[in-house]
């Protein structure tokens, strides 16, 4: 084999290398599959991934630059870059007295009910500065890229005007363009209703639809269009309305679902031939046919749960055992999970759901690529491939869920860059 491209970087001496190398997304059994490779190594030229193998395969090889760095792992495990598919980050107040008023006994929908909750972050975050809002966010994405994680999806959806919403997908485009992280754009205008447009759903529903999907499509701002189907929040039909104009204008589609209460948003999702449905935690069975059918991605929030101190999780194995592509996301937000650790989502998911490391694994990395439309182009270790690197401080895979709520991150390269960690 001759390669024209010469290596840049080595990482050798690997431990276990997990490669994700094989379908994507997986479902099923094939979710267990991390293409491990023991004692391996890995060669980036530039920007990308060279060659994944054995130390013996990439370590014989005669191609390498002279000025190649070499980074020794020490026996560590070595993954893709985490994608985290699922993130509200942008936003300035923080919502910490409703996270006591919960544990007083109030629910998310009571406080969102009584003006708190989403509409709070509505009206706080459209009288504060982008310059205010990028500084924030900037904080929030380097905390992420400090957990492993290389590549997110960013939604809006506190903004909740014309010029709001704008201002938030903005702030993701403008950190897009200066952060090692890679956001990816989603439009949320359908979040909520506004204090102003409670009682005039109608109203607020031709603002998105005629003013503001058309404005985010020709800027180019967003990629995706979410909603919150919820009761008390977008009904099926308003929903269905709002994601079918998002959908002729070019915008792929994502759902908050059945997150509170079985609602159809499953159903829905895969009705509309969504990328993918997120929450599902009260998905009904027929949601669960759908979806497998369809290839709906389900973005499993285990944070959420955790944080609104619910009893209930997403069903994650009668999903996989279904056919359902599971990817983990942390929904990092002010309200219902504020978290920047997608390791964390991995513990929830073995403790709480009953996946494997393995399976967490996956769910973090190719399947969450699947979930932000990027199956085959992120969230694997094969040549041609961005060089987005995890090192970490574990010999076995099998810690990352077990030792939890530490940060086991020894290195991150982002296109073939250190980021993380000392440069070698
Ligand atoms: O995914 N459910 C709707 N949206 C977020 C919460 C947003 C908030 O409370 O600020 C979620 O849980
Ligand atoms: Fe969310």
């Amino acid at each position: 084999m001759t390669h024209e491209k010469k290596a840049t970087l080595l990482i050798t001496n690997i431990g276990q290398l997990i490669t994700m190398e094989g379908p994507a997304p997986r479902i099923g059994s094939q979710l267990k599959d991390i293409g491990l490779i023991e004692n391996a190594g890995i060669a980036v030229s530039g920007d990308e991934i060279l060659a994944v193998g054995t130390s013996d395969e990439i370590e014989g090889r005669a191609d390498l630059a002279e000025s190649c760095k070499v980074i020794d792992a020490d026996r560590a495990v070595v993954s893709p870059g985490l994608i985290d598919p699922h993130t509200h980050p942008v936003f300035s107040r923080t919502r910490e007295e409703e996270f006591e008023m919960r544990l007083q006994g109030k629910s998310y929908m009571e406080i969102a009910e009584s003006g708190g909750g989403i509409r709070s972050s509505v009206r706080d975050l459209r009288t504060t500065d982008k310059s205010v809002l990028m500084e924030k966010t900037k904080q929030r994405l380097d905390r992420m890229l400090s957990y492993g994680v290389t590549t997110i999806e960013a939604k809006s959806g506190y903004g909740l005007s014309v010029e709001s919403e704008i201002k938030q997908l903005e702030v993701i485009r403008d950190l897009n363009a200066v952060h090692q992280i890679d956001l990816i754009p989603t439009f949320l205008g359908a979040h909520e209703f506004p204090d102003e447009y409670r009682d005039r759903h109608d109203e607020y529903i031709n603002i998105i639809n005629n003013e503001m999907i058309p404005i985010v499509v020709e800027n180019k701002l967003a990629e995706f269009s979410d909603i919150f189907t919820e009761e008390g929040v977008y009904t099926i039909e308003e929903s269905r309305a709002v994601q079918t104009v998002a959908k002729k204008a070019g915008l792929k589609l994502k759902f908050h679902a059945d997150e509170l209460e079985s609602v159809g948003g499953g159903e829905l999702a895969a009705e509309l031939g969504a990328i993918s449905a997120d929450h599902l935690v009260y998905i009904s069975d027929n949601g669960i046919k759908a979806m497998a059918s369809a290839g709906t991605i389900a973005v499993l929030l285990p944070g959420t749960t955790f944080s609104l101190a619910g009893k209930q999780y997403a069903p994650a194995r009668k999903m996989i055992e279904s056919g359902v592509a599971i990817a983990l996301s942390t929904d990092c937000n002010p309200g219902s999970s504020y978290s920047e650790s997608l390791p964390f989502m991995a513990s929830l998911s073995a403790l709480q759901m009953k996946m494997t490391a393995a399976e967490a694994f996956s769910a973090i990395t190719v399947n969450a690529a699947c979930a932000i439309d990027r199956a085959g182009q992120l969230g694997q270790l094969k040549p041609g491939l961005p060089a987005d690197i995890v090192i970490w401080d574990m010999n076995d895979y099998r810690e990352l869920p077990y030792h939890y709520a530490v940060n086991l991150v020894r290195k991150v390269i982002k296109q073939g860059k250190v980021v993380i960690g000392r440069t070698p």
